[in-house]
């Protein structure tokens, strides 16, 4: 019995492919795992702020903050850690966009990157805090980025790892629907991502 969060980042509610290729990873790890529960995080629907000043300030202790400030913003970022640290599975849905992972995943990411919860240097050198998580990205693209021209623009998911591997998060599998909208490709693009899944 696991916890997974799901961790969807398309816009496209229903329609969207990364969201049905982490529904497919869900589905073979729910069959492995009977009893495993899911709590879903739809940044669309629901985003998290940009990072601002009182962020800033609040989450490396800089300066003066009001109460009130201090703890709306810890609420924020309190609730997203704690999310994460009580998972044992992320299964996150990337679709690129322009070239990288949408905003609100990246907003995500700069609420969860928190120094002295989820990576510390109190030892003299940087200390990922985030351990014993398994990653699944389901990522969908319009163009292809595994072999081509566009090889060379694959950012997301580098960044991705590096981003995950920075608070302890180092197993990381992938699973990528690509040339979604290319003709030719974007007929089969999903179906062959989801044949390719194996948890
Ligand atoms: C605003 C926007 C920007 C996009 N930028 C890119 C891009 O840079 N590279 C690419 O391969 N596809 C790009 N696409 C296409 C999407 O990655 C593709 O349609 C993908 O399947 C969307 O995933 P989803 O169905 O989960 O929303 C873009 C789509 C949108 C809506």
């Amino acid at each position: 019995m696991k916890k997974i969060l799901k961790i969807i980042s398309s816009v496209k509610g229903a329609e969207s492919k990364s969201t049905q290729l982490a529904d497919a990873v869900i589905e073979k790890l729910t069959a492995q795992y009977p009893g495993t529960s899911v709590k879903v995080k739809d940044l669309s629907r629901e985003p998290y702020p940009h990072f601002h000043e009182g962020h800033l300030k609040v989450y490396r202790g800089m300066g003066e903050v009001a109460q009130e400030a201090v703890a709306e913003v810890e609420k924020v970022s309190d609730e997203a850690i704690n999310e994460l640290m009580s998972a044992d599975i992320i299964v996150i849905g990337v679709p690129i966009y322009n070239f990288n992972i949408p905003s609100t995943l990246k907003a995500w990411l700069d609420h969860v990157m928190r120094a002295g919860k989820t990576f510390s240097y109190a030892s003299g050198q940087k200390e990922g805090l985030v351990t014993n998580k398994k990653v699944y990205l389901a990522v969908s693209s319009g163009a292809i980025y595994s072999e081509g021209p566009m090889q060379a623009y694959n950012f997301a998911v580098p960044y991705l790892e590096a981003s995950l591997g920075f608070i302890g998060i180092t197993d990381i599998s992938t699973f990528w629907a690509e040339g979604c909208d290319m003709p030719g490709y974007k007929e089969t693009a999903l179906q062959k991502a989801i044949e390719r899944v194996a948890v």
